[in-house]
């Protein structure tokens, strides 16, 4: 018998790490979240001065850099980067530009699509991502695509990176998140979209209770 996954698409700001932390606590399910393994190539490209959008810069940097993910004893997911616990440092914004980039390139897709459907063969996963549905997880036995309008996704990204002490503002955090899902959606390699066979979920206008019950309510009724 294999394991179950579920699958959790959608464009940034939806909620999709804080719902499906919340549902693989809930179900028991490790959760993966698969931004943050880009988000931290993005933070290697940063650091090694190689601009996000130089398809060969950022390739060979694949060769270079060892990216890790552990969990931690609380169940949380850790990402490292040669070594270094990286985890905070991948949720800065400029870091978010750079994941955005280099996510585009076919060839780290592909060098990135293993590690993904290895957490899946060995555990109960709840993995969020951009592509779980349609590329990384394609039999998965629940796929959820979780959308809310940009000024609602916004309003939520504004007040958890002022809550962290990020410096930004309101109209920045909008501009990125509508950047962001252009270049998501538009890309030729494995574009954000809703899989077939996926369930849309959204959550304009919910309180985060209000999300959780009711995707509590799909996942429950599908594994
Ligand atoms: O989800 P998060 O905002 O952390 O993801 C950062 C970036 O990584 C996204 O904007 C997207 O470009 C990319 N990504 C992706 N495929 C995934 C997860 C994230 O291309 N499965």
């Amino acid at each position: 018998m294999g394991y179950k996954s579920i699958a959790i698409d959608g464009p940034s700001g939806a909620g999709k790490s804080t719902l499906a932390r919340r549902l693989a606590e809930a179900m028991g399910y490790l959760y993966v979240d698969t931004g943050a393994i880009y988000r931290t190539l993005g933070l290697a490209a940063l650091r090694h001065g190689v601009d996000a959008e130089d398809s060969s810069g950022v390739i060979a940097l694949l060769g270079q850099v060892a990216i890790d993910l552990r969990h931690g004893e609380d169940g949380l997911q850790h990402m490292y980067l040669d070594g270094e616990d990286v985890s905070t440092a991948i949720r800065e914004p400029r870091v978010s530009r750079y994941a955005s980039g280099v996510s585009a390139i076919p060839e780290v897709r592909a060098f990135l699509m293993d590690m993904q459907r290895d957490l899946a063969r060995r555990q109960n996963v709840i993995m969020d991502g951009r592509d779980i549905g349609t590329v990384v997880l394609p039999d998965a036995d629940v796929k959820i695509f979780l959308t809310a309008t940009a000024e609602d996704r916004a309003r939520r990204r504004y007040a958890e990176l002022t809550e962290r002490g990020t410096d930004t503002d309101f109209d920045t955090v909008l501009r990125d998140i509508i950047a962001r899902d252009e270049k998501d959606t538009q890309r030729a390699a494995a574009p954000l979209r809703q899989a077939e066979d996926a369930i849309a979920v959204d959550t304009t206008g919910n309180t985060l209770e209000e999300s959780f019950r009711q995707l509590l309510g799909v996942v429950r009724a599908g594994v």
